[in-house]
């Protein structure tokens, strides 16, 4: 049983800095709005006795599933829903709490609000983060905006402060696109228009905060937007079912209908929806699913069921807008694992086209993104899938980055398009393989990839290494860091976004290398596991071999071939591994080189026996 009959539904979030007094107001419309809800049920309580049906039991496990349901579809990091709901409708309100962390919070908020509360602190006007806010809420599809001009108490009721940040916020959001935003002068604290019309602002003839919230239009996009499927799971009990389960992201399914795979372009018909455990003839978006269809074709988790008038785009490469709140900031180059609403799969940003100062919208150059920071770049993942742009869709159109170390959300993104380039390139087959690129020569493909410290050895070992192998008539290539750095990465310096470029560049070339059927030796400090790991997924299994020149910093900086711990340490030179920049080992080594206990040529020695016990070389 529902609380109340067919009240339609508006999601918000609450934005605003610290102290403008989201929680007050989120506090005073929850406890003003429950008595109305206390005197709704006590009224639905007095109905239902009077006939009889219900007794005292009212049933509200209708509120907390469709809670669950919203933790469950989203991407659910700290954010709390809370329910209320008046005669005249039913909200959801996002609770965004924390204050580092506010972007990733009102982010995840924002992507199924129909409004934002944008609170601004009467004395203090618009702020830095106030724009931020309401630019996040405008990317992500918040289509309705309510300026809350709080503590007009603090300033007298006084209209022209009022109408003064309601102009400025005017005269900034207009680029934004907003449906609809609507200024209201309140007292959270003292209650002045937030449920009724405060005495204290004669002057203002608008809705309170409540009306407003009662009033405005809500869900107006998902309902009009195509057909789309997510298939989660295929349920193949036995030979005779086989059925494709998921939320329907958008759009409705008849029965009848036809639909095609989105990646594959395979075409069929449904012949059932089974929602919950009985048929239906129709379902939207939202209901969780399970389609059946006239023909066996190939659909498996993560395939997309759309509409074949009505598809979205299948690419492996597109821009998007991206709003990025880790700490650490998003490095172009780096691989983050990328969740859409179908599937995970390894991205990287190719580019970073700009990053948007918020204050007046400008596109300004940059090579990362930090925490709370907002930008364009280019993606490419690692195999096509189906998407639509966030505009039509906000359901198929985002995705989230994660750290693929630490597993942390990183980043939102709202897909703006695909890149068409990316549907021109084909891989072209070549007859000549790596085999026998690698059998001509007598010997497996590798990598040796030495990492370490500036001055740990790295490259007096890797090259005694290469003599050894060269004249036992291997065939061999040194990439060292200092010399390619002289030309395919002359371009690179020591910035941490440099150093991701710089060891994803050689770990393309070694990967050419090794597929030219060399053994590879590779000596670059290579400082971060992110990239390592790209390197060694970029190559067959067991072609990449980590060595680490397990030397101490304390060692490095004593021995200082080139002079440069001096410079580093007396603050010469800037970004150095192991002093300002930092380095990290690799956990666990194929090979832990430790040089303080053996010589170079033992050292080599034991790469050499290693090779050997593994049959990396005969
Ligand atoms: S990496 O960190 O991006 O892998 P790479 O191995 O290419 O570094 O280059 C390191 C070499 O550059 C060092 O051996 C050293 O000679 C030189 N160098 C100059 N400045 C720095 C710096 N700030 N940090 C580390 N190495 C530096």
């Amino acid at each position: 049983m529902a609380v109340s009959g067919d009240v339609s539904l508006l999601r918000f979030i609450t934005c605003g800095s610290v102290d403008d007094g989201k929680s007050t107001l989120i506090g005073r419309l929850l406890f003003d709005t429950r008595l109305i809800m206390e005197d709704q049920l006590a009224a639905l309580r007095t109905d239902s006795r009077r006939h009889g049906t219900t007794g005292d039991d009212i049933d509200l496990a209708l509120l907390v599933d469709g809670l669950e349901a919203e933790r469950e579809q989203g991407i659910t990091i700290d954010v709390a829903y809370r329910f209320f709901e008046t005669p005249r409708r039913k909200f959801i309100v996002a609770d965004t709490p924390g204050h580092v962390q506010y972007t990733r919070n009102m982010a995840t908020g924002a992507s199924t609000a129909d409004l934002a509360i944008l609170l601004v602190d009467a004395r203090k006007g618009l702020l830095t983060q106030t724009r931020r806010h309401a630019f996040i809420a405008s990317l992500l599809g918040v289509r309705h905006v309510l300026l809350a001009v709080n503590k007009i108490d603090l300033v007298g009721y006084d209209r022209s402060v009022f109408e003064g940040i309601e102009g400025d916020f005017r005269a900034f959001a207009g680029e934004l696109e907003f449906a609809s935003i609507q200024a209201i002068p309140v007292s959270a604290r003292h209650g002045d228009n937030v449920i009724a019309a405060s005495p204290n602002t004669p002057w203002y003839e608008g809705p309170s905060i409540l009306s407003h919230l009662e009033t405005v239009p809500a869900d107006e996009v998902s309902t009009a937007a195509p057909f789309r499927l997510p298939v989660q799971y295929v349920n193949r009990p036995d030979a005779d079912f086989r059925g494709y389960c998921g939320m329907i992201a958008s759009g409705t399914v008849r029965r009848g209908n036809p639909v095609v795979v989105a990646r594959s372009g395979k075409a069929s018909r449904v012949t059932r929806i089974i929602d919950a455990a009985s048929d239906c003839n129709e379902a939207g978006a939202g209901k969780s699913v399970t389609l059946l269809l006239e023909d066996e074709i190939d659909i498996s988790r993560g395939d997309m069921l759309v509409p074949p008038g009505d598809r979205p785009y299948v690419a492996d490469q597109f821009e998007a807008n991206l709003v990025w709140f880790d700490e650490h900031p998003l490095m172009p180059g780096r691989q983050y694992l990328i969740r859409t609403e179908t599937t995970e799969l390894p991205a990287t940003v190719t580019e970073l086209k700009y990053r948007v100062d918020v204050d007046n919208f400008a596109h300004e150059a940059a090579k990362s993104l930090a925490l709370n920071e907002i930008g364009a770049a280019n993606l490419s993942l690692a195999s096509p899938i189906a998407f639509d742009s966030y505009r039509e869709n906000r359901a198929t159109g985002a995705f989230v980055l994660i750290d693929r170390l630490t597993n942390a959300t990183a980043g939102a993104g709202m897909i703006t398009h695909p890149l068409r380039r990316a549907s021109n390139v084909h891989w072209q087959a070549l007859d000549v393989s790596k085999a026998s690129r690698a059998a001509q020569k007598h010997q497996k493909p590798a990598v040796l990839w030495f990492t370490g410290l500036s001055g740990s050895g790295k490259s007096t070992i890797a090259n005694l290494l290469e003599k050894r192998l060269h004249a036992e008539g291997r065939h061999t290539y040194l990439l060292d860091g200092d010399n390619v750095r002289h030309g395919l990465n002359r371009d690179l310096g020591f910035t941490e976004a440099d150093r991701v470029e710089n060891i994803r560049r050689v770990g393309e070339v070694a990967r050419l290398m090794a597929d030219s059927g060399l053994i590879v030796l590779v000596s670059f400090i290579s400082p971060f596991r992110a990239e390592r790991r790209m390197a060694r997924d970029l190559l067959e299994a067991g072609e990449f071999i980590e060595i680490f020149v397990d030397t101490p910093f304390e060692e490095c900086a004593r021995r200082d071939p080139k002079g440069l711990y001096a410079k580093a340490l007396s603050g010469e030179i800037r970004n150095f591994t192991g002093v300002d920049s930092p380095y990290e080992p690799p956990e666990t080594p194929d090979i832990r080189l430790k040089t303080m206990d053996k010589s170079a040529d033992e050292l080599v020695e034991d790469i050499h026996d290693w090779l050997r016990a593994k049959a990396y070389i005969g």
